[in-house]
């Protein structure tokens, strides 16, 4: 449309300097044109009236005179007539202008003609022919009116700028029309070309001639195109075929790197040998998987005693040992890096500040140092492991707050997706943490940045705003910031499904039996479970206090009830932490006497790891599972006990402040800090009828079945894909421009 306007303007200015150029001479002519018209008449006066004017002077007859004057002169162009008699006028008609003297008119042997002008401005013609009578020479003079001439001069003018511009505007619209012809063409061409590339049958050399733009270009169209039938065809069935085609499609040909604190897999030394452990971290579940359907290589600290054992020269190691599909490079930290870095400014830092959770967070100087001395290393790691100049980084946690730009700093093509596992605190939490600017900079050196949640995004913003100098786009959802553009989005994290913990698992029912006899329980007793870190962000305590509460106002329930609480020991070097198992200790064994008996124990406290398989026969076993965390990013505890329960009962018991309550609305929220609310919570749970049930867990299902931790991954590399074509785009552009600056 701009072009077509475009050429419309151009077409108008070329006319009005025509206009402009043509006005001056197209108005002289015609005032000369009727100039001479005048003369012309005058002329025919003079001779229509010579002879009868020389008989009547000749006879000095003056009224004849006069009379035929004033009827010469009622001629509407005709001014005045008069005859001089030398200097002398004689016989003026009435109309003629007293300033009027023969001294003004030409005298000569042959007709001539002056233009005077009166004293009121008026621009007269003086006619003067040569009439002589009786041997006394004289002139008749006509005088005629030359308004009259200029005014068909305007008149002309005007008619002619009305006639140009009338032609301008024409031209100017057969301009704009002829321009809308050639873009509606070249706009189907390139219509043409997308169709061809949709259909996979663009012809390279004859498409070259009908579509402007280059080879380059369309083949980054056809990828765009490609890439949206991939989600389209992916959109509601995420597994890790589909996202290992999407990656195919998408991104083939590139590099994942993934960056963790925490290693998939541990190796520990045992009495028996070397053991392999599954760590306790949502982080691990929802990333595995992922790991495992792209390949690629996970870089992260080797923190289990016989993990050199296991490892080559360059610190690498296949996993799953099972059946190897991804290479795990392990970083090695000292002591001194683990407690600076991981203790001191990730856990006694940052996890505090970011959750809701009432533990004043610590900020130690020397911890950060080392906290960005470690995230040095782990970027040396990284651009070590890295084959190609753009590899696709996935950066995850509050480990690496400092990692994306340290990685942008280094490979400056690389495509860095950070993921925020924790929540982002708002703004005025935000800003007590002395390092908060360095953090941001740090984050804002990636290309995505996600969060489980629109309102973490949002406290993100809201962080940017206040301590950064930078430009928001809330638009596209990103901050610009150095002239780098990052994308802040939310993608909340799931479990992979099916989850691979639930093959082989033996039938509820059975594995019902199998807990209650493992654990010494009445095979008509009621089971509750909770399975965590032993975190102080999980809520343990209250949940303890729920049943509590629940026991004093339904007593009904005592021996008929039993809470099975798992906690993996957790950064147990961690005062907060200790504190926390000894209390969860001295509070169950308080409720166990106040409310059990001899060969009853209401809750029974497991503080040991569990591996998947163990945890998801326990979650079979269960009628309930409680999820009470005081302030959790997502939760994935609570999407593995919708997943392990394809029997479709058992009820979820969740925590209003878990990003999981978002997603899954049919459990039952609760506040976890309302203890009694809790019990009753528990108390409706376990009079549920199978009916409800069944209802609510089949639309939990559907939803973690759905968004799956495929899609999960699947969306942030789309994005990422789509980011790099634009990039790739935009390159092409930019070297296009040069190059024709160059041959200009
Ligand atoms: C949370 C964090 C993860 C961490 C996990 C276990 O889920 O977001 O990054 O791995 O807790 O904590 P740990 O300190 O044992 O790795």
């Amino acid at each position: 449309m701009r072009i077509i306007f475009r050429f419309g303007g151009i077409a108008l200015i070329v006319a009005a300097i025509v206009i402009l150029a043509v006005l001056p001479f197209a108005t002289s002519f015609v005032e000369q044109w009727s100039r001479r018209d005048v003369e012309l008449r005058s002329r025919l006066v003079f001779n229509s009236v010579r002879d009868q004017v020389s008989t009547l002077l000749a006879r000095n007859d003056a009224g004849q005179i006069a009379s035929l004057f004033e009827r010469i002169a009622s001629d509407e162009r005709v001014l005045a007539i008069g005859y001089c008699d030398g200097q002398r006028l004689l016989y003026p008609s009435s109309n003629m202008p007293p300033s009027f003297s023969c001294e003004q008119a030409a005298r000569s042997e042959t007709e001539s003609f002056s233009i005077i002008t009166t004293p009121e401005n008026r621009n007269v013609l003086v006619s003067s022919f040569p009439l002589n009578v009786g041997g006394r020479s004289g002139h008749l003079v006509v005088l005629h009116d030359l308004s009259y001439a200029d005014q068909r001069g305007w008149q002309a003018r005007n008619y002619l700028f009305l006639a140009l511009a009338g032609v301008a505007f024409g031209a100017a619209a057969l301009a704009a029309m002829i321009a809308a012809i050639i873009m509606r063409r070249w706009l189907a061409s390139i219509r043409q070309a997308i169709e061809s590339a949709r259909a996979g049958t663009a012809n390279p050399h004859t498409d070259e001639n009908l579509i402007p733009i280059g080879q380059e270009v369309r083949e980054v169209l056809q990828e765009l195109e490609a890439s949206r039938r991939t989600i389209d065809a992916a959109h509601t069935d995420w597994s890790p075929e589909t996202l290992r085609a999407a990656l195919l499609n998408e991104l083939s040909g590139s590099e994942v790197i993934v960056v963790s604190n925490r290693e998939p897999y541990i190796h520990n030394r045992t009495e028996n040998g070397i053991s392999l452990q599954i760590p306790a971290s949502g982080l691990v579940a929802a990333l595995e998987p992922v790991t495992r359907a792209c390949g690629g290589t996970w870089v992260a600290h080797g923190s289990g005693s016989a993990d050199r054992d296991v490892v080559d020269a360059h610190d690498r190691v296949p996993v799953p040992p099972s059946n190897p599909s991804y290479t795990l490079r392990r970083v090695w930290l000292t002591d001194e890096e683990q407690d600076g870095y991981y203790y001191g400014a990730a856990n006694e830092g940052l996890w505090p500040l970011c959750h809701i959770a009432f533990v004043r967070p610590v900020f130690r100087e020397a911890d950060w140092r080392m906290y960005r001395a470690v995230n040095e290393k782990f970027a040396e790691a990284v651009v070590a492991e890295a084959k190609r100049e753009d590899p696709i980084i996935l950066v995850q946690d509050y480990h690496f707050a400092l990692l994306p730009r340290m990685i942008r700093n280094r490979l400056p093509r690389a495509t860095i997706v950070t993921f925020w596992h924790i929540p982002w605190p708002n703004e005025e939490t935000f800003g007590i943490c002395p390092w908060r600017e360095e953090i941001i900079d740090g984050l804002l050196g990636s290309s995505i940045l996600g969060f489980h949640t629109p309102a973490h995004c949002n406290y993100f913003f809201d962080a940017v705003d206040a301590y950064m100098e930078s430009r928001i786009d809330r638009e596209r959802d990103s901050v610009t910031y150095g002239g780098e553009e990052t994308l802040i989005r939310p993608y909340p994290i799931s479990i992979e499904w099916p989850p691979t913990a639930l093959e082989g698992q033996k039938p509820v029912p059975e594995c019902r039996r199998a807990v209650r006899e493992r654990l010494g329980l009445p095979q008509d007793v009621h089971i509750g479970v909770g399975i965590e870190r032993f975190d102080y962000t999980k809520g343990i305590l209250d949940r303890m206090l729920a049943i509590d509460a629940l026991l004093t106002e339904h007593p009904e329930w005592k021996g008929r009830f039993v809470f099975i609480q798992v906690a993996a020991p957790t950064r147990s070097k961690l005062t907060n932490y200790r504190l926390l198992q000894e209390e969860a200790e001295n509070l169950a064994r308080d409720i166990n006497t106040r409310h059990g008996s001899e060969d009853y124990e209401p809750i029974k406290l497991l503080i040991r790891h569990h591996e998947p398989d163990q945890v998801f026969e326990l979650f079979r076993a269960a009628d309930l599972c409680i999820v009470s965390s005081l302030h959790d990013g997502m939760n994935l505890v609570a999407k593995e006990f919708v997943a392990a329960r394809d029997d479709e009962e058992g009820v979820l018991i969740l925590s209003a402040f878990a990003g999981a309550s978002r997603e899954l609305s049919e459990a039952l929220i609760v506040n976890p800090y309302d203890a009694h609310a809790m019990g009753e919570a528990i108390h409706r749970a376990l009079l549920m009828p199978q009916g409800e049930q069944l209802e609510r867990m089949r639309l939990m299902r559907d939803q973690v079945k759905e968004r799956n931790v495929y899609r999960w991954a699947g969306q942030m590399l789309l994005a990422a894909s789509r980011l790099r074509k634009r990039q790739r785009i935009r390159r092409l552009i930019a070297e296009g421009r040069r190059q024709a600056t160059t041959n200009a």
